[in-house]
């Protein structure tokens, strides 16, 4: 099979006919290259159907966890455009655990909003859409996962929610925000909180602009402000929660930008060592290193130098440039993109997750893209920081992977470790790109795998694919191995109404589709 009829197979729009075999397995014709020996289970379908489902490789299955909209208590239900999890397993438990989600954003057209009335009610029902999940969830005798309904663990942060914010001064005049958006991946500190980044807040609520010396306002896509005139510096931050209480506070520290990720690593003296991708095309790489024991407060913010292999201090008091251009660090803060680029930060490729490889510590940052360069599909970076504990100020960067049509794979998104040190990932090309132009090799976002060791040692090998207009995301591990519990992400995107969807994932037939976290087991490394 060639690779391009396999991706077809798997993707949108693709036409299969098949035979009505319940476990139709679909196999390699074509030995030395690595996608096409990939085994393919199917479901049983009727001949001349478009594939809208999780389609995973032979030894692997799926069910679904939690849907958005699902009702978890009396007050409350799943939030929309689920994205990273996070598994906290109850008492060491195997079957028992409170699972945190990201809900990002939502797709208007299945959410019911409209994209011209943009009246309170609508921009409640999206405020109300975004933020997070806390749910209890338990695996049954038969082996699946499912959401506790009414468990008092049960419950909501979103757009309305009050957060304080961690720091001394106020923040654009107010010490508390209202509301947490956009949160897409995230990250778990080692005294278990979860940490949940504001990504494309921008949307909801503008955007501040300095290019003419003074402050000026960019009106949202959203129209959120049209009702609630929040000012865009209460967004765009590292928020911790608390994910017994739902306590929240927004993590000024770390600064403010397009935050896709926060990933903690805890040192042996308590500090921490954070870094964080600002996912924008010539956007930054950020590494904050704490002062103080378990403390997000103190500490010093760096961004990457990736030409020079280090990283420069956003310390207000310690930098003259700094001080000749912002008012102070709140400031510099606040405006952490301008000031990164003023200290001659590397412009990235649109640096999305980053995870730490568990058996050699290195960095990996996966760079979607970056259309503005021509680089469409993307590559993951490995940064060897030079001290062990990752506090110092110089590293080396190294090209672990390129995406491409050739390597079978574009634009990497999420990724996680296993327990043996196999790296897993998923690409995130949108909707409205999957199978045109520079993407028309790439039908269908999927989920790969890259063995550590044996006789595909390195290799990238696709073991799934997402339902139409969906990407795959929130990749997590339960601790022990056996399961991965993944976001399948806007599945029907480029719907154009309620009567015309693209996709019907996961309840089939007329249905419409819903964004929910899966639970994939199987046969993994
Ligand atoms: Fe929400 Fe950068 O992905
Ligand atoms: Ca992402
Ligand atoms: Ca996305
Ligand atoms: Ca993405």
């Amino acid at each position: 099979m060639k690779r391009r009829s396999f991706v077809e197979f798997l993707g949108k729009g693709s036409l299969v006919s098949l035979v009505l075999n319940p476990l139709l397995v679909v196999s390699s014709c074509k030995s030395g290259d690595k996608l096409h020996e990939v085994k393919v289970l199917f479901e049983a379908l009727n001949s001349s159907v478009i594939v809208d489902d999780v389609v995973l490789s032979e030894g692997f299955t799926y069910q679904v966890v939690v849907s958005a909209g699902d009702i978890i208590s009396d007050k409350d239900t799943f939030g929309e455009h689920c994205d990273f999890n996070a598994l906290f397993p109850i008492d060491n438990s195997n079957t028992e655990a409170i699972l945190w989600t990201n809900n990002e954003y939502y797709d208007r057209v299945t959410l019911g909003t409209s994209s011209s009335l943009r009246t309170k009610e609508e921009i409640d029902k999206e405020r109300y859409a975004v933020g997070g999940s806390i749910t209890k969830i338990v695996k049954d005798k038969d082996g699946l996962w499912t959401f506790v309904k009414d468990n008092a663990i049960n419950k909501r942060i979103t757009g309305e929610t009050k957060i304080t914010f961690l720091w001394d001064e106020e923040i654009a005049g107010c010490s508390i925000a209202e509301g947490t958006l956009q949160n897409c991946s995230g990250g778990v500190t080692p005294w278990g909180t979860v940490l949940t980044c504001e990504e494309n807040y921008d949307s909801q609520y503008g955007e501040i602009s300095y290019l003419n010396g003074k402050r000026e306002f960019i009106p949202s896509y959203y129209q959120w402000e049209k009702h609630y005139n929040h000012p865009p510096e209460h967004y765009g931050w590292v928020v911790e929660v608390n994910i017994h209480t739902g306590a929240a506070q927004k993590l000024v520290a770390l600064g403010r930008c397009k935050h896709e990720c926060a990933t903690v690593v805890g040192l042996e003296d308590g500090r921490v060592v954070v870094y964080s991708g600002d996912d924008e095309s010539d956007q930054f790489i950020y590494k904050y290193v704490s002062k103080y024991a378990k403390d997000l407060k103190e500490g010093i913010l760096y961004v990457a130098d990736v030409n020079n292999g280090k990283w420069l201090a956003l310390d207000y008091d310690n930098n003259k440039l700094l001080q000749a251009n912002f008012e102070n660090q709140t400031a510099v803060l606040i405006r952490v993109r301008e000031a990164a680029k003023l200290l001659g930060a590397s412009p990235m490729n649109r640096p999305e997750d980053i995870k730490i490889d568990p058996i050699s510590g290195d960095v990996f940052v996966s760079l979607t893209n970056n259309k503005l360069i021509g680089d469409y599909h993307g590559s993951i970076l490995k940064i060897v920081e030079d001290t062990a504990d990752k506090t110092g100020d110089t590293f080396r960067v190294e090209t672990f992977l390129m995406g491409g049509a050739k390597e079978g794979f574009s634009s990497p998104d999420n990724l996680v470790f296993d327990n043996k040190g196999n790296l897993w990932f998923a690409t995130d090309v949108s909707g409205r790109s999957l199978g045109n132009g520079e993407y028309a090799e790439f039908l269908s976002n999927g989920l790969f795998v890259v063995p550590r060791s044996g006789e595909r040692q390195g290799e990238v090998i696709q073991v799934g694919s997402a339902p139409v207009d969906a990407e795959l995301t929130g990749l997590c591990f339960h601790p022990d191995g056996k399961t991965l519990f993944v976001s399948v992400q806007h599945p029907g995107e480029t719907s154009l109404d309620i009567n015309n969807l693209t996709s019907h994932w996961p309840l089939g037939r007329n249905s419409i589709p819903k964004s929910s976290v899966i639970a994939i087991t199987g046969n993994f490394l």
